[in-house]
């Protein structure tokens, strides 16, 4: 007998399509193209070492940095399968310097889509959990073809964001601004199941995360938080390190356990590493409806005005209290 109980992201979206009559149920579509286009990109990776896809390509991207040949596939496989649906209007990646509008014959829709295709693409090569990141808001402008207007908005106007993370199981994680639900591919039928629905992080962690090889580059105040979460100021904010250079399975890990993730500014990068936009944006919206925090240092990263597509931002993101406690730290040390 099949089971009835089983609650796959088709039948989850169904469900919310039935508590929402009046959307028109372009959004549920939406995602339901990017769980589509991760059962591909998965795939993909599930061969690797069987097929040509470790290593690098042969280009850079906007960054410099150099293109691995996944993070090509992946970013084709998320234009291809999402940009002709008549549900989007303009698609941004990291990996690509300028964005794509949908052009009029393909019918452009409400939704602008950003992504970083394969994140955590330097640990491809040696089996290391990789995945997906995603955002998407609804369009400013009119109609015709996205424009970068529809990208440059706030986080807080995220419509939905989530992430596929290509770990020891294929894990799908969104929230469309009512809780954070995370699927699981059943490889036995081909589909994301509903495993953890309505996520949420702990205040306090067990874990910080951060690349610890930076630490002659960090402020006083980040000396000063490490050393806390390795107990020099008695123990109530000692913590275990976990740091695997994948951000999408830093946040995952963090999200589940409870934890604070970090990636400053430092002396050689002074808006850090990672991208508002692609990265910092969609986690810090899962974060919250966690109900945990994320932070550039100051101010909540949902709060952040992008002025450009590709503008980096320090982030710390999880548990809430640990969050506003490397907050507190630094404003104390470094001053405002
Ligand atoms: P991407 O693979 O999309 O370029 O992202 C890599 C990012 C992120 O996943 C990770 O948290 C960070 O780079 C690690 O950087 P460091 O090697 O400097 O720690
Ligand atoms: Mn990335
Ligand atoms: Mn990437």
């Amino acid at each position: 007998m099949p089971d009835s109980t089983v609650v796959t992201i088709e039948r989850f979206f169904l469900e919310q399509e039935r508590l929402h009559p009046q959307a028109s149920g372009d959004l549920t579509q939406l995602l339901y193209d990017i769980a589509l286009a991760s059962k591909i990109i998965s795939g993909y990776v599930r061969r690797a070492g069987l097929v040509d896809i470790l290593g690098a390509a042969s280009d850079t991207n906007v960054y410099g940095e150099r293109q691995q040949k996944l993070d090509v596939i992946a970013n084709d496989t998320m234009k291809q399968m999402i940009s002709w649906t008549g549900r989007v209007c303009i698609m941004a990646s990291e990996e690509d310097e300028v964005p794509f509008p949908i052009p009029a014959e393909f019918n452009p829709g409400k939704y602008a889509v950003l992504h970083d295709p394969l994140d955590g693409s330097s640990n491809f090569d040696f089996n290391v959990s990789i995945g997906t990141i995603f955002s998407i808001h609804r369009r400013i402008t009119e109609a015709g073809p996205g424009r970068l207007e529809d990208c440059l908005q706030k986080g807080r106007n995220q419509v939905a964001a989530g992430y596929v993370m290509h770990g020891s199981s294929t894990v799908l994680v969104y929230t469309t601004g009512e809780g954070v639900h995370a699927f699981t591919m059943d490889p036995t039928i081909g589909e994301f199941r509903l495993i953890n629905p309505d996520i949420r992080i702990p205040a306090v962690g067990k874990y910080y995360s951060i690349n610890e090889s930076y630490s002659d580059r960090w402020s006083d105040g980040y000396r000063r938080v490490v050393s806390s979460f390795k107990g020099s100021d008695g123990a109530d904010h000692k913590k275990n390190a976990r740091y695997i250079g994948s951000l999408v399975a830093d946040f995952h890990r963090n999200l589940l356990a409870g934890g604070v993730f970090m990636y400053p500014a430092d002396s050689e990068s002074p808006q850090g590493k990672l991208r508002l936009m692609y990265e910092a944006s969609p986690l810090a919206f899962i974060a919250e409806q966690a109900g945990g925090a994320a932070s550039d240092g100051r101010r909540p990263v949902l709060d952040i005005q992008p002025t450009a597509l590709h503008q980096r931002t320090p982030l710390l993101i999880g548990s809430k209290d640990d969050v506003a406690f490397v907050e507190k730290t630094i404003a104390e040390v470094d001053g405002a």
